[in-house]
């Protein structure tokens, strides 16, 4: 079956943060919204018919995952990342967010630091000073167009309080995909510093043209016992609204702390129609994937096309996974409120503030292309028209 992903989909009064919302978080209104990291596209049909079968049944009381919930998780990241998990390794979470927090709190104590590879999804820097934690640090650096982690520096700032070393692999918002190399080096210094590897990659599944994901835990035995790994399908299959991922952790001490934490905040129970849509996206949803990751590889060789030839002075930090562009906009020698207020007010975009994302992020935009192509040209041409419109 051939899956339309050029089918605009209104989503304005469906209480969505992207588009109904962008008013409220980006004081603006008229923005094309490319911000919030959800897709544009109907979710497909296999997913749609297993909840809607589930909800005629009517009755949607306290409800318990069965093993085939368990089995699709396995079968999916047996088949896709080469992992062979086992059913006890995986703990329900009712999103990556909700997990990260919960690790802090479970591994580490107040005052303790926790390290961070900033630009980086910015709920990382809160998951660690909301918990009273102190957070340390180590940018990544950018060398010809790819990001690339400072080992060097990353060991400097381990010390006897330093406990967690949290990653986003593949690498939102800078679209690295971590390589098998650079994971070893990562998990070695973990190992040798006594350091807990907490890897998000809630992004593995959407991994571009020629590049590969490589599950840092499944690099070796060692590794795996420093790791937390964690897992969804909500970016691979548009269903953040179902609350439904998994952590998944093989060292049995490590896994018991962690669920330890879970059954203290009793949110382990989890969503009914998040359970269907999880088991139904992973049984079915391989084709799907396939023509999907097909079509955001068309969108970001359109805006690299694009920007060549007709915006030069921004340039795009090329993804080697994710839906998401990282724009450099440093050319325009703008301050970062010079740079927001012309992406919002004169190009009219709703993109996510690259210093949001910690250090690294200054000059930088972020730009979620999961969606529609004739969304991403208007983008283009809204910026290429606000561009010119400076000179
Ligand atoms: C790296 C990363 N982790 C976690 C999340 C969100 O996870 P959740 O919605 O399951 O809390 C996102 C969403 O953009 C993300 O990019």
């Amino acid at each position: 079956m051939k899956y339309d992903f050029d089918e605009i989909i209104h989503r304005k009064g469906t209480s969505c943060v992207k588009w109904d919302y962008a008013e409220r978080f980006l004081e603006a209104s008229d923005v094309l919204p490319m911000w919030v990291a959800d897709m544009d596209f109907r979710t497909p049909d296999f997913i749609v018919d297993a909840v809607r079968e589930r909800a005629e049944h009517e009755v949607f009381g306290y409800t318990l995952r069965p093993d085939s919930y368990y089995e699709s998780i396995i079968n999916w990241i047996g088949k896709k990342h080469h992992w062979n998990i086992e059913k006890d390794w995986i703990i329900f979470s009712p999103g990556i967010v909700p997990a990260v927090n919960m690790a802090v709190m479970a591994y580490t104590q107040p005052g303790d630091k926790v390290i961070v590879q900033p630009p980086v999804y910015f709920p990382f820097f809160s998951a660690v000073t909301e918990n009273g934690r102190q957070l340390v640090y180590n940018q990544l650096v950018l060398n010809n167009g790819r990001y690339y982690m400072d080992f060097d520096d990353l060991e400097k700032k381990i010390d006897n309080r330093t406990k967690m070393v949290i990653i986003s692999n593949p690498h939102n918002p800078g679209g690295s995909a971590w390589t098998k190399e650079e994971l070893e080096k990562l998990g070695k210094i973990c190992i040798d510093h006594n350091q807990i590897l907490v890897s998000d990659e809630i992004h593995s599944d959407l991994v571009l043209k020629s590049f590969k994901h490589t599950v840092a835990a499944n690099i070796s035995n060692e590794i795996a016992k420093v790791s937390v790994t964690m897992m969804a399908p909500s970016k691979t299959f548009n269903l953040a609204g179902m609350a439904t991922s998994s952590v998944i952790i093989s060292d049995p001490d490590l896994r018991n702390t962690f669920q330890v934490m879970l059954d203290r905040v009793h949110v382990g129970m989890g969503n009914l129609f998040g359970m269907v849509a999880s088991e139904a996206a992973y049984t079915h949803g391989e084709k799907w994937l396939q023509q999907l990751v097909e079509y955001i590889q068309g969108n970001v060789d359109f805006v690299d096309g694009y920007l060549k030839n007709n915006i030069p002075k921004v340039r795009m930090i090329r993804p080697e996974a994710t839906y998401m562009i990282w724009l450099d906009f440093r050319e325009l020698k703008m301050n970062d409120r010079e740079l927001k207020d012309f992406i919002i007010l004169k190009a009219r975009l709703g993109l996510n503030d690259g210093p949001t994302f910690g250090p690294g992020g200054d000059g930088f935009q972020r730009m979620n292309v999961a969606c529609p192509q004739a969304l991403v040209k208007e983008a283009m041409h809204r910026l290429e028209k606000a561009i010119k419109s400076l000179s």
